[in-house]
Parts: C-alpha cells; sequence; structure tokens
C-alpha cells in the first residue's frame, strides 16, 4: 500500500518533469539535434544563440513546454503553439519557421519539408529572462498539427527561429496558398537571407497507437 502511494508520486513527479520542463542549456539543445541528424537532414548550421521557448496550449491540461527531443503523443499537438525566447536577441523581428524533416515517413521523406508553420513579424514582448514574442501580422503559413501516417515512426517537428532581415516582408516565395509539402527551409533561407537560425528545438510525434 505504502509502496504503492510511493510510486504514484514519482510516476505524478516524473509526469510534471516531462510535460513541463523546457530547455536550459544551448548545448543540450545543440547536442540532441545532433544526436537526431537534423542539421545534416535539413542543410542547416545550428548553432543556437538563444533558446527559442514552444508550449502547446492543452484545453484539458497543463500546458506543454517543448524540450529539444521531447515526446509528445499526437492528440496534444493540436496548438497552435505560442513562441519565446531565453537569452539576449533583441527584440526583433523574428521568422519562426516550423517543418517535418520525416513526411511522410522518416524512412522515405519524399515529402520534407513538410511546412507546419512560417510567421514573420515576431517582437519579443518585454525585456526580461524569458521574452514571449508576439506576431503583429498573420502567419504566412498557418500552423498545421502533425498527421503522421498510421504506422509511421516517430517524427522529428522542428521549430526555429531567425533573425529577420530588412525586406523579408516582400518575399514572394511563399504565401498561404503555396503548398505545403516538399519545401526546402534551407534554399527557403538562403533566398530571403534568413541566414541560419539563432534558436530553435522539436518534439517527436508519431500517429496514436492503434488498437
Ligand atoms: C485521440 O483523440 C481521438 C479523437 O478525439 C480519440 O478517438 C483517441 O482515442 C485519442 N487517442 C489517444 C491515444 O488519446
Ligand atoms: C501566392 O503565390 C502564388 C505563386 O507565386 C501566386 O500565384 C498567388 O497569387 C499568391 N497568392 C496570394 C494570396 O498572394
Ligand atoms: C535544399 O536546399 C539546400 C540549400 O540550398 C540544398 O543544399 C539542398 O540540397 C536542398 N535539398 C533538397 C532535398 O533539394
Amino acid at each position: 500500500m505504502h509502496f504503492t502511494r510511493i510510486t504514484r508520486l514519482l510516476l505524478l513527479v516524473a509526469s510534471f518533469v516531462v510535460t513541463s520542463a523546457q530547455d536550459t542549456s544551448l548545448a543540450a539543445v545543440k547536442a540532441a539535434f545532433e544526436e537526431v541528424n537534423i542539421p545534416e537532414d535539413i542543410f542547416i548550421t545550428f548553432n543556437p544563440t538563444v533558446l527559442l521557448e514552444v508550449t502547446l496550449p492543452e484545453p484539458n491540461a497543463r500546458d506543454i513546454i517543448l524540450h529539444a527531443g521531447i515526446h509528445v503523443p499526437l492528440n496534444d499537438t493540436a496548438g497552435p503553439p505560442s513562441y519565446a525566447i531565453r537569452g539576449n536577441a533583441g527584440k526583433g523581428p523574428f521568422v519562426v519557421a516550423v517543418i517535418d524533416p520525416d513526411a511522410p515517413t522518416p524512412g522515405d521523406p519524399s515529402e520534407a519539408d513538410y511546412r507546419h508553420f512560417l510567421g514573420a513579424n515576431f517582437f519579443a514582448s518585454h525585456r526580461g529572462v524569458l521574452q514571449p514574442l508576439t506576431n503583429t501580422t498573420p502567419a504566412i503559413s498557418d500552423f498545421l498539427m502533425p498527421t503522421p501516417p498510421a504506422g509511421s515512426p516517430l517524427h522529428r517537428y522542428t521549430f526555429l527561429l531567425y533573425n529577420q532581415p530588412a525586406g523579408f516582408n516582400k518575399q514572394t516565395l511563399v504565401n498561404s496558398t503555396t503548398p505545403v509539402p516538399s519545401w526546402n527551409l534551407s534554399s527557403f533561407a538562403e533566398a530571403t537571407g534568413l541566414g541560419q537560425p539563432i534558436g530553435g528545438t522539436f518534439m517527436l510525434t508519431g500517429p496514436n497507437p492503434t488498437t
């Protein structure tokens, strides 16, 4: 009886840690990206200088703050996420991009990069340790929740933060009607002067378990 109560308490503490532990170390985020080959697979150089904090709103539970490599059940990923910066990146503007390099499956990513979000004109709303980002214009490409097909292994849904260069708002490569599959974020970043990301994180999500 006593043992069971302690076990339950430990499980509770463990689940709290899993759902609320945000990224706290640039080195750990970089290592997590490298461990699963994200920089290589999406053709970026990843040397983050700030932490990108991504929060998934949950209607019936505590909101989920991502940390690099967190496993989030599909049903908890409806979003749309909110974003914040830990670290000093100035007040903006910033661009946030979310891609799936594993679409439709990690073994055959023929639709990578699948664009799950692209938004510009994000500004840090106040100075402090955690600076929430406010988007002052509608998303270029609205957030789409993950839809990994049945039977697929976990996908690496990757969130990246960029400094927004002058003139970015005049880009015509992507708008709300541009097909989301088979995008190339890296070549888009090159063409629009985004350069390399200054922060990022990722979550692992697969299809709902079948019974
Ligand atoms: C996810 O949500 C769907 C639709 O509401 C539900 O049928 C399913 O049981 C849920 N799956 C899990 C694993 O919670
Ligand atoms: C989106 O871009 C396409 C291709 O460049 C263009 O034909 C279309 O008019 C644009 N749509 C909007 C809403 O700007
Ligand atoms: C995407 O763009 C990068 C940078 O331009 C390029 O190196 C890479 O080959 C492209 N990826 C694909 C799959 O075409």
